[in-house]
């Protein structure tokens, strides 16, 4: 799914949350031409769900799985991993509840890093719903008491709207207070303490260890039940490269049906930042055409062209070098085979292959050259 960069203002204050740093301190908001206020968008999941609610998209797909790539905005104090303008890939499934699909999400999290060679850890939570987080609330702030104002403005604005919110504090001197604070898990009420424990249960299937944090509330108001994040190593301060949770209230609450939804998005730019060092390093083509004499040339373009189609990375020089010049930069380019056509090959219908490795020549017919190259990648 593709949502637009520019949404309304509201869509966020009322998904993301009017308590969320996001909200209050973050968005690229302005008032348009038409008096309106929009603003740059900040995160994918309040628009995809938009998206699925004004398209009534439940009616044909009861049970939604999709993805986003694109921009975010949000007015941090840019550092290394964190920017202003950054890119997300967001994953939200629509429509189903079970504690099987939380970990399905995470699964395909999991998979993704392994995928990309970035060693994670995995942290996870379960923030109840809103039929138990009252109570957590509710002890949070009797915990606290009369030390509310030893925390900073942010947290004191923060135990009013939303106490949850302190465990997003990062100021040092709050941080003895809030380690003392009471954990959600001790406050999940039956039905949340199954589905954590389910969550939790499959994850053991999948063989994926996992630390829990009761401090993962995660900086926006949608979640409920699961969350989570992966985070990496050497990255400093901003070690996120992924996070989401489960947001089974947020159809509604945008006006769509009740429907749960769970998801997460990655920070691109985390993920490139850590990703291995040989990961950086560009691919070598699959074969470099070299044209013997003047003739060549144009039966040479004809044969890049037909093996770019057969999909093989396939070099070729230009300005009419001389052979000895187009095999240097043959050689130079790292590819596994040069291609010879000269006046023999053209007239046999062959093509000389040479196995850069071994030095190995031999002739192979035109039509068989794009399966003679993929089989001898799979050498
Ligand atoms: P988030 O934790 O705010 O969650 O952002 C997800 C990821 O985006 C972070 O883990 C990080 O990798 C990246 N990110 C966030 N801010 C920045 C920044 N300023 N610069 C670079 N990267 C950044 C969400 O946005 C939720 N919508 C995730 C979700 C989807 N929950 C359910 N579905």
């Amino acid at each position: 799914m593709r949502t637009p960069v520019i949404e309304r203002e509201e869509l966020f204050a009322k998904g993301t949350g009017e308590s969320t740093d996001i909200v209050q301190k973050e968005m690229y908001a302005f008032t348009d031409k038409g008096g309106e206020r929009i603003t740059l968008r900040p995160e994918a999941t309040p628009s995809m769900v938009r998206a699925f609610v004004e398209h009534a998209l439940e009616q044909d797909l009861p049970c939604a799985k999709l993805y986003s790539l694109g921009p975010m905005f949000r007015y941090e104090r840019p550092q290394k991993g964190r920017y202003r303008q950054f890119h997300q890939l967001d994953v939200e499934v629509f429509g189903i509840a079970d504690p099987a699909v939380d970990a399905e999400v995470i699964e395909m999290a999991c998979a993704l890093l392994s995928a990309l060679g970035i060693d994670a850890e995995l942290v996870i939570n379960s923030v109840g719903c809103e039929a138990c987080r009252p109570r957590f609330s509710e002890a949070l702030i009797a915990a606290l008491g009369e030390r509310v104002g030893e925390l900073c403005g942010d947290c004191q604005r923060r135990a009013t709207t939303n106490p949850l919110r302190i465990f997003d504090c990062k100021v040092p001197a709050d941080q003895p207070i809030i380690d003392g604070l009471p954990h959600s898990e001790d406050f999940l009420c039956d039905a949340c303490r199954d589905h954590f424990a389910g969550v939790k249960s499959h994850l053991d299937a999948y063989a994926i260890p996992y630390r829990l944090s009761h401090r993962l509330v995660r900086g926006l108001d949608y979640y409920t039940r699961t969350t989570f994040e992966m985070l990496g190593t050497g990255l400093g301060a901003q070690n996120a490269l992924l996070g989401g949770g489960r947001y089974d209230h947020l159809v509604k609450r945008l006006g769509g049906p009740d429907r749960p939804g769970i998801g997460f998005a990655a920070g691109l730019e985390r993920l490139v930042l850590a990703l291995p060092e040989a990961a950086g390093e560009a691919e070598a083509a699959d074969a470099f055409v070299v044209a013997l004499g003047e003739t060549a040339w144009p039966a040479a373009r004809l044969l890049t062209r037909d093996l770019r189609r057969a999909g093989l990375a396939t070099l070729i020089d230009y300005e009419g070098r001389s052979a000895k010049s187009q095999m240097k930069r043959a050689n130079r380019s790292g590819v596994r085979h040069m291609l010879i056509l000269g006046d023999d090959e053209l007239a046999s219908n062959q093509v000389t292959v040479k196995t850069m490795e071994t030095g190995h020549q031999q002739s192979v017919s035109r039509e068989a050259l794009a399966d003679h190259l993929r089989a001898a990648e799979t050498d």
